[in-house]
């Protein structure tokens, strides 16, 4: 990640040999590539550390690396940070241009995926895949027995600028711009009676942006410490935070398997 120097990303497709530049201004303004995972814009600036996608596909090879990181507190997700935090990818010592797939914001901690394999990332990002995560919610007192199961059937939350799908539109022109999370599951872990705290786990299959949070805010309770121990198959239970390992051979065939 050493390299900052950018260039127009125009310029960039075509230093690639992918085609002309203006042919791939033309491309892009169609829509035909991503930034990290997010639609290009004709003019916007790219480094090293991008990965640019042309229909899905990495146009500048390199070897593909997957790890698995228990992303400690305070560290963002994103690629580039304008506000000098800690970057997560940069925890990982490679010299690959590595993106998260999917965010964990600041202050939650847990099982991310990171790698330079753009195809996988918007596999695995893909909301149509509804990848199961298991997160652990530590709140201030005890959950009522009526809000966990809210928190099962659904809760409305504040989101309207990460609907993905059209039944998602009607579904939030409906309840006042609210959206209603979709089921999930879940349990009562534990109670610290000197703290008054309690610990709970959440499964959800859907990653609205600060999903798990919204939730809870919603229902009154206020989220202390927020973990995700597992992303669908993929846990950190035994892995201390800061952390990360190689996804083995066979990891990668299971996420490769993902339509
Ligand atoms: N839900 C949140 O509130 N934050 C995350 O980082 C992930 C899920």
């Amino acid at each position: 990640m050493e390299n900052k120097e950018t260039i127009k990303i125009q310029k960039f497709i075509a230093s690639t040999g992918l085609c002309s530049r203006r042919k791939a201004e033309d491309l892009i303004q169609k829509g035909y590539f991503t930034v990290n995972g997010e639609k290009a814009i004709l003019g916007m600036r790219v480094s090293e550390s991008d990965i640019v996608c042309f229909k899905g596909k990495n146009i500048k090879e390199e070897n593909k690396e997957y790890y698995l990181l228990n992303k400690p507190l305070g560290y963002v997700c994103s690629s580039k940070e304008q506000f000098d935090r800690p970057i997560a990818v940069d925890i990982i010592k490679t010299k690959a241009r590595l993106v998260t797939a999917g965010r964990l914001d600041m202050y939650t901690t847990g099982a991310i995926i990171v790698t330079n394999d753009g195809e996988i990332i918007n596999k695995i990002t893909h909301p149509k895949n509804e990848i199961e995560k298991e997160y652990y919610v530590t709140i201030k007192g005890k959950i009522k027995d009526e809000d966990l199961q809210k928190l099962e059937n659904g809760v409305y939350i504040d989101t309207a600028k990460y609907i993905d799908t059209d039944s998602e539109k009607e579904s939030i022109k409906e309840n006042n711009k609210k959206y209603l999370t979709k089921k999930a599951k879940a349990k009562i872990l534990g109670f610290n009676i000197e703290k008054n705290e309690q610990r709970i786990a959440l499964i959800i299959h859907e990653g609205k942006n600060r999903q798990v949070r919204k939730m809870f805010k919603e229902l009154g309770y206020s989220v202390l410490a927020l973990h995700r121990n597992r992303f669908g198959k993929f846990d950190v239970k035994n892995m201390k935070p800061g952390t990360y390992r190689e996804l083995s051979k066979k990891e990668v065939e299971i996420l490769a398997k993902i339509k």
